[in-house]
């Protein structure tokens, strides 16, 4: 089966990302694999070009530490094969300026930005095309990107019926728990990269006493009974869902266990750095010898060009391209 998924180079990966795409990509590579590191989605951000690059060479490093294996899946970088940009183009003459207006991703940005960009509306164009190209079947991501993929299917299907069978129509993919990972200082609202707190985001490659620390600090509530209920205890069930992922067990399951916060926050911490601290290590060295990882994204984008080629050139001749 064919999978394709990407990440932006935004900054350093969180527990959301880890658990709600990057181990489940880890546990899907096996399959017909694509994992890029979306670097013209980043240039949204309006990031400086020194930060762009630091954090395009820091994801390949984070992706290889969770333990993608390129002898296995492929890895590269998005602007290192020129067909998504191309391709981009065929499909931003299918979408509609109607129904990218509507992505509550665009509102949210949009309004939180003055003179935004116009790519910042057609930005789930370009993740259109990085999906289609690789006739990718499922697409691993978390909760969030759920509108983004089914815009993603929207555009195939149109252009199949305007143009002839021509892309694979892929579905999204979350894992059955974590799908959205909650700030731990403020349960009402996603971990995340761009609206970080510093106390609310676990990052992957947190030292130790950090970990402790913000899972100890993490806000719960005060009838202190254990229970799973994302309405009425959100920060408490989000921990146990943490939990829950990292164990293997129901997040009911690891409530009939505890009877104590504490206890269960301690226990988590503890699960937690037992998991992360090897990939730290493992991240640390990588980034040591970055030449290392840009032989790894070369041979990646020579793998990914080839299949990307041939559907771009399918789309393209389908549209009447000679
Ligand atoms: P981003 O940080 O927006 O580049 O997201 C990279 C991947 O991580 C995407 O598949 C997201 O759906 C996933 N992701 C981001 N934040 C979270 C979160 N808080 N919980 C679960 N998954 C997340
Ligand atoms: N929009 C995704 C995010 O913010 C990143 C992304 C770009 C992506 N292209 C993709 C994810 C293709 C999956 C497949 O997380």
């Amino acid at each position: 089966m064919k999978i394709l998924s990407g990440m932006q180079p935004s900054g350093p990966l969180h527990l959301g990302n880890y658990l709600g795409a990057l181990r489940q990509w880890v546990r899907a590579q096996n399959e017909d694999a694509y994992y890029c590191v979306v670097d013209l989605h980043a240039l949204t951000l309006q990031i400086a070009p020194e930060e762009l690059r630091a954090n395009t060479t820091d994801l390949l490093a984070s992706y290889l530490a969770a333990g993608l294996d390129p002898e296995v899946c492929t890895i590269f970088v998005q602007s290192h094969v020129s067909y998504h940009a191309q391709l981009n183009w065929l499909l931003e003459c299918v979408a509609t300026y109607g129904e990218l207006s509507r992505m509550v991703a665009f509102k949210e940005k949009s309004e939180r930005q003055e003179g935004y960009r116009v790519g910042l509306l057609t930005y789930p164009v370009l993740m259109a095309a990085d999906i289609l190209l690789y006739e990718s079947e499922e697409v691993p991501v978390g909760d969030d990107q759920r509108q983004h993929l089914e815009l993603t299917r929207d555009i195939a299907e149109r252009f199949n019926n305007r143009f002839g069978p021509t892309f694979q129509v892929p579905v999204g993919v979350q894992p059955p728990v974590a799908a959205r990972v909650m700030d731990l200082q403020d349960p009402s609202r996603k971990m995340s990269k761009s609206l970080a707190s510093p106390l609310g985001t676990v990052y992957m490659f947190d030292a130790p006493v950090d970990i402790e620390k913000k899972i100890a600090k993490a806000v719960t509530d005060t009838d202190g009974e254990m229970r799973f209920d994302w309405d009425q205890k959100p920060g408490l069930s989000n921990l146990l869902e943490i939990y829950s992922s990292l164990s293997g067990e129901t997040p009911e399951e690891v409530a009939a266990r505890y009877s104590r916060y504490g206890e269960l926050k301690s226990d988590l911490a503890a699960l937690l750095i037992a998991i992360l601290a090897p990939l730290r290590e493992r991240y640390e060295e990588l980034l040591a010898s970055p030449d290392d990882l840009y032989k790894v994204a070369a041979r990646g984008a020579d793998k990914a060009s080839v299949l990307a080629g041939s559907v771009y050139r399918r789309a393209a001749a389908a549209m009447g391209l000679t």
